[in-house]
This record gives structure tokens, sequence and C-alpha cells, in this order.
């Protein structure tokens, strides 16, 4: 019989998304992890006063006080998420003065990059709300992307990466941020991401990764498919020696424009020149 936390609904999305990285080999090994922001089932609302001990947070997420968050264990394979997520996701509540959280059910040991999956969802809560979930995965050819000396700047990889396919940057017209290299886990990755993402759906961590959110598991999937397409489409080009040129910005202006999201591209990396 199954247990109410392997009722959760949430955890069959999870599940799923979690084989589709691993059936994309974009997460090797343990390599990667995720996390969804749940309104806290009622039957678990009070179990946390008597079955665990506060456990505290790496940053302070006061904005997600009293809300549950799911979360994939360190060292844990998608390929075996994906057959067994009770064992490999864990569920959390966060105390009400959001410096600590609760062990509720699942996987006890959450995912090394917790301070990035806390920090963002801060961001998400306060700028973006109705995202609730987060993806990190190691694709290979967004990976070797950010090892270009041409695409230092989120602006210009941005630039030409989302014009291979007419679509992508009508999905994601705010581009795509850049970080510069950060110790994997560490805080520091953590909020520089956190800071980005208020401004981005996806990220590239340098010589690492990426990270996208999105309203479910799947969503923040398809943004990184998108941009996982367009990268595909440059390597493909430069593989066979032309050099990829991607859609004119009068074509791309005129595709933004017909769909209501000029102004979103064209203010897309403004928050560069402030200071
Ligand atoms: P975890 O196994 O701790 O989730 O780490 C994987 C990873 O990709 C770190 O960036
Ligand atoms: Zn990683």
């Amino acid at each position: 019989m199954k247990t109410l936390f392997e009722k959760i609904p949430e955890l069959d999305e999870f599940a799923e998304v979690c084989g589709y990285l691993s059936q994309r080999g974009w997460s090797e090994g343990s390599g990667g992890n995720l996390s969804f922001r749940i309104k806290t089932p009622s039957y678990i609302a009070t179990k946390h006063k008597n079955t665990s001990n506060p456990v505290a947070l790496p940053v302070a997420v006061p904005e997600l006080a009293g809300q549950s968050l799911l979360i994939s264990g360190t060292e844990t394979r998608a390929r075996e998420i994906a057959l067994r997520p009770a064992e490999n996701i864990g569920l959390y509540i966060i105390a009400d003065d959001g410096q600590s959280f609760y062990w509720l059910a699942g996987n006890k040991n959450p995912t090394s990059e917790l301070p990035s999956h806390c920090a963002i969802h801060q961001t998400l809560c306060r700028y973006r709300p109705e995202q609730r979930a987060i993806i990190h995965t190691h694709p290979p050819l967004l990976i070797a992307l950010t090892q270009c000396a041409e695409f230092q700047k989120a602006e210009h990889l941005s630039e030409l990466i989302l014009s291979m396919q007419s679509e992508a940057r009508l999905q994601l017209p705010e581009g795509v941020g850049l970080l510069d290299f950060h110790v994997p886990g560490s805080l520091e990755l953590g909020e520089a991401s956190a800071k980005l993402m208020q401004y981005h759906q996806i990220i590239l961590w340098y010589m690492h990764g990426a990270l996208a959110s999105g309203k479910t598991l799947s969503h923040a999937l398809d943004q990184l498919e998108v941009v996982n397409k367009a990268a595909e489409i440059f390597w493909i080009l430069k593989s066979a020696g032309c050099e990829p040129c991607g859609m004119s910005r009068e074509n791309m202006q005129k595709s933004l424009s017909q769909f209501g999201r000029l102004q979103r591209y064209e203010q897309a990396f403004n928050y560069q020149h402030r200071s």
C-alpha cells in the first residue's frame, strides 16, 4: 500500500522529468538536481512538530515560510529517481521563521546545491510566484557554449543562440543569463544564481551546466529544451564548417512584436547597465 507521501501527485511528474533528463544524457551519474515548491499537504502541516528536528538552511527563505519543498537527494541518479521517486526525493516543510526546515518524508539528504535551490525559490516567490519548479542539469551542448570565447557576454550569447530557430526567443524573450565560475554547491553560487534568476528563466553556469525555472518541472524542462535545440543547431553548423548567422534583427523584432514580447526582449539586459 502507498504511504501518504507516495501519493503526493507532484511526485509522478518529478519522476517523469528525471527520466527525460537521464534519457537525454544531461544528468550523468548523480549530476543535476531538482526541486518543486508545494502547498503543504494538510495531513503534514502538524506532523513535523512531533517527528523531526529543525535543520538550519544555508540561506534564509522568509518568503517560503510554511510552504513545503520536494527536493532530490544528494548523489541520487536521475535514472533511479524516475523508477523510485519516494526513495530519492525528500519532502521538507520550511519553518515559520524561514531560517530552518524539517524533514518530513522520503530521502533525508538534500542535494548539495541546496543553497541555489533555496535562494532561487526565495527569488521566485518574490518575482514570479507562479513558478514553483527548478531544474539544474548538465547538458553538454550548453556547457560547451560557456567555454566559447565569443560567448562571454550573456547578451551576445542570447542574441546569437536564440536566433538559431525562429521561436526560441519568443519562448525566452529575456534571453539566457550567464554566471562566472563558482564552486559547485557553494553559497556564492546560490546567491549569484538567485540574483540572475530575477531576470531570466534560464541561466548557464560556466563549465558546469544549466538551471531553469518554470511553473511545473515539465515547463522548466521545456525551457531547457528550447535553448538546447538552438545550441544544437549552432553546433551542427559549426561542425559542418558553416558560420551560423541566425535570424536577422529585423525578423526577430517582427516576430516578437507580433507576439507582444518585443519590450521584454529589448529590456532584457538593462539590469546590466544599472549599478
Ligand atoms: P547532488 O548529487 O548533490 O545533487 O549534486 C549534483 C550536482 O550536479 C551538483 O552541481
Ligand atoms: Zn551540477
